[in-house]
Parts: C-alpha cells; structure tokens; sequence
C-alpha cells in the first residue's frame, strides 16, 4: 500500500489484535488476487483498517464482523451508503453537538457529585474521589439503597434507554468514565438517535456513532484502553502511573474529543469511488444467513483475521456493544456479586475462542471458500510458549489438514512477520520473554 493510504486510515478505537504492521503485505496480497468487478470479504472486520486499507486501494469490500459496533465503524469508514446529502447533514449535525442535554431531572441527583468531582479532580484529591465514587448511586453500588433511577433500571431490563434513565451514567461513571464524562455520553448517545429519526441518513448516523466509540476508547480508565476492567483507586501516590493516567483520562471534555473525531471523519472518508459500493454486515461467520449474503456476490478474495485465543472480544469490548444497542443490560453476577469488569449477561461467545469449538468454526471458513472457489488470506499468530502465554486456540498444523479437507485443489504458502504479537491476556499472565509469531497463510487455486 502507498504510504500516503496509511496516513489516511481512520483509527477509530484503540483495538487489539488490529493489523497495523501486517497491513502492507495482507493488502498488496490482496490485491495481487483480487479481480477485476469482484469483492474481497473482510470476514473479521474488528477496527476496520484491512477493510479501509482495501478501500483505499480502489477494491469494493463486503466488511463483516459479529460486533455491531464494529460494524458500524466500517459502514461510516468504507462510506456504506452515503448519499450527496451526507456532509452537509453531518457539518448540521455538528453545529447541535453543544446543545444536546438530557432531562434535567435526570441530572439533578448527580449534580452535586458531579461538581465535587470537578474540584477533587482539579486537586488530584484521590482520596476524595475515592470516598466521592464509592457513594455514587450506580447500579453496581452494592453498599448502598438502591436510588430511584437504579429501581427504575432494574425493573426495564433488556429496554431502551433513549431519552429515559441515562445508562452510561448510571452503569459506567465513577469507573470506566468520570460523572460528568458520562452525562455527556449520554447526552450524545440519544442525540444521535434522535438524529437519525430526523434525517434518516444511515452514513451520518454511523458517522456519529463512531466518532462516540472514538471517544469511549479514548478517555476510558482502563489498562490497555479496553474494557475488560476499569482501573480502581488502591494507591493514594499521586505519582504512581494508573494515578496520572486517571487525572488525565478524567480530564478530557467529551464534547470537543468528539467534535474533533468528527471532523476527523469528515476529512479522511472522502469520496472515494469503487466500482460497486462496500458493504458493511454484523453475522457470526458461522450463521447460514451468512453465507447465504455471499452466495449471489461475485468474490474473488476472502481475507480472515478471526480471535486465536480464549479471550472474547464481546468481553474487551462491551462497553461499545451496550452503548451502541442502549439497552439496560442486566450485569453478570459472581458469587451472588456484580463483576467489576460490569459485564452485561448473555455476551456473545465465539466459537473461535473455544478450545473443543475452534476446529468446527474454521471449516465453516474453509467451507465458505470451497463454495465460493476464491483466494483465501489468513492471518495466523503463533505462541511459542503455549502453556503459559495465551495459547492458540488451534495450530496451523490443524488449519492446513483443515484446508486439505475442504479445498485440495488449491496450493499455500505462508509469510511470516518478525514481531511480537500483542497479548490479549491480564498482565499478570503475560509472557515476557514474548516470542509470538505472525503468519500470513495464502492459498490460492493451483
Ligand atoms: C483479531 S480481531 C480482527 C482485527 C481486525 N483485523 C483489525 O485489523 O482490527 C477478531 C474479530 O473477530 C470477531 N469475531 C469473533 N468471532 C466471530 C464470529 N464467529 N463471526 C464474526 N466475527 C467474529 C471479533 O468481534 C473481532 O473483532
């Protein structure tokens, strides 16, 4: 890819596992099977840079990922639907940005924390935001009687949020989110569906979503800048790193971080034409509805960066996920108690991050491509030190007797990249002496 493509990538959110450093190689791949008038299937979409990288080169993607909130992202990245009237609506959007509040009764119990959060903020009080936060009625606040709002959440469960009880705040402030962040968040979220109910323009909508998640990712207190476990105050040492970086994640205006993210997309998505538009999905791979989505689509490439570990994306990445479907989600319980990660029940499980599962899933991949008769470009990171690192799901020997079974007819070859992978695991659990390996597996019809 020219460099000049790189520097106009979007990074929406801060990702694990994006393909940042492989990006060159999977695109000029790609683009080397890629033909004329077809499309090349981004089938784990995650942040969306390999589906923009692709785009970017002029090559119509079908960009797909079981998220939805990654699939928004590369629906406003590879500007799925995007009418003539899509900049100026978004230009019109921004203009309201500062005006969006949600009810003021919703506010009212919250105001005094907010206010003394700004000012222990302001003294890098951490004893005091300790003290400020443990009495903040949230709905994980197990110490004290539940408030109005938190009844109220509690009897609506798996309902919308818009223009009700505010969730983010009412879930996530004085932990993943400052109190005042949140109301913002909130305040924005349900500006943007109401946005949509107006101007019904879906680019716009996906636009403004994304520059949300944008601002989720960066302002949240969390190591890593997932959402697998907000950091608490356990140290009272104002120079201890966590501590700094709290100050500052609680510091940042959520309304400026999102109008600069914005017009950030306002620039870099363009208008850029390819043959036929991009589309944007949000299937499990595995679901026959998905291959049925292929089946009339001319498809010359199929690329495939699916999860290799036990760790679930759903799990680093609820907070996008809930905010996205705004719906109160009842949180999972562990012994009897709310988790601190605050995960909502029911998450999606990938079957690629199972151990006894992976095998299956890979042939439903294998057997999308046999169907299809394309070029198949996987991606494959591999641990040497499987039995304490974050060990593989499945190896590559069990990919290729895989590929033998489904598709005999077609030859492999396999790059592999020099660097470490980076760990998806508790910090705790990570190997040091990382000797991690990326692989390019190619195989193409003989
Ligand atoms: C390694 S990440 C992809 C990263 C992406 N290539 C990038 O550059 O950001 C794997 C993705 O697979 C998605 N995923 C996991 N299981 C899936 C399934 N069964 N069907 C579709 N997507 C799935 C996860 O949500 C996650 O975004």
């Amino acid at each position: 890819m020219m460099k000049k493509n790189l520097e106009s990538l979007y990074k929406p959110v801060q990702y694990l596992g994006a393909k940042r450093r492989t990006l060159d190689t999977i695109v000029s791949e790609c683009r080397r099977l890629y033909k004329k008038e077809s499309y090349v299937v981004d089938l784990f979409s995650g942040s969306s840079l390999v589906s923009q990288a692709l785009y970017l080169n002029k090559i119509p993607v079908i960009s797909n990922d079981v998220m939805k909130f990654c699939s928004d992202m590369s629906a406003c990245l590879l500007n799925v639907e995007k009418t003539n009237d899509s900049l100026s609506l978004l230009k019109e959007a921004i203009k309201g940005v500062s005006l969006c509040q949600i009810d003021s009764d919703f506010i009212e119990p919250f105001k005094d924390y907010i206010d003394n959060e700004e000012r222990l903020i302001r003294a890098k009080d951490l004893n005091g935001l300790k003290d400020l936060y443990s009495q903040l009625p949230v709905i994980s606040n197990e110490a004290i009687e539940p408030s109005e709002q938190v009844k109220y959440i509690r009897e609506h469960f798996g309902k919308e949020a818009f223009n009700s009880v505010p969730l983010i705040t009412n879930y996530y402030s004085g932990s993943y989110f400052g109190i005042k962040q949140s109301i913002r968040l909130d305040a924005l979220r349900c500006y943007i569906e109401q946005n949509y109910i107006v101007n019904h323009d879906s680019w716009v909508y996906t636009a403004l979503l994304t520059a949300l998640y944008s601002t989720l990712s960066t302002i949240v207190h969390s190591a890593g800048k997932h959402f697998a476990q907000p950091i608490g105050i356990t140290d009272f040492d104002k120079n201890k790193i966590t501590n700094i970086r709290l100050f500052e994640n609680r510091s940042y205006d959520v309304d400026a971080l999102f109008i600069g993210f914005l017009k950030d997309i306002f620039a870099k998505t363009g208008n850029l034409k390819t043959l036929q538009p991009c589309i944007s999905t949000c299937n499990n791979v595995q679901d026959e509805c998905f291959a049925i989505l292929l089946e009339d689509k001319n498809i010359s490439v199929i690329y495939a960066d699916p999860p290799y570990t036990a760790q679930q994306y759903s799990r680093f990445y609820h907070i996008p996920e809930v905010v996205r479907y705004y719906k109160y989600p009842q949180l999972q319980q562990h012994r009897g108690h709310i988790t601190q990660g605050l995960y909502p029940d029911g998450k999606f499980k990938s079957d690629f991050c199972s151990k006894t599962k992976a095998k299956e899933a890979f042939r439903t991949v294998f057997n999308l491509v046999k169907k299809t008769q394309c070029s198949f470009v996987l991606s494959y990171s591999e641990s040497k030190k499987d039995a304490t690192g974050n060990e593989r799901m499945v190896t590559r020997n069990d990919i290729l007797s895989i590929a033998e079974e489904f598709i005999p007819n077609y030859k492999s070859k396999q790059l592999r990249f020099d660097f470490d992978y980076k760990q998806l695991n508790s910090s705790a659990k990570v190997v040091h002496d990382k000797e991690d390996k990326e692989f390019l597996i190619i195989f193409e019809k003989r």
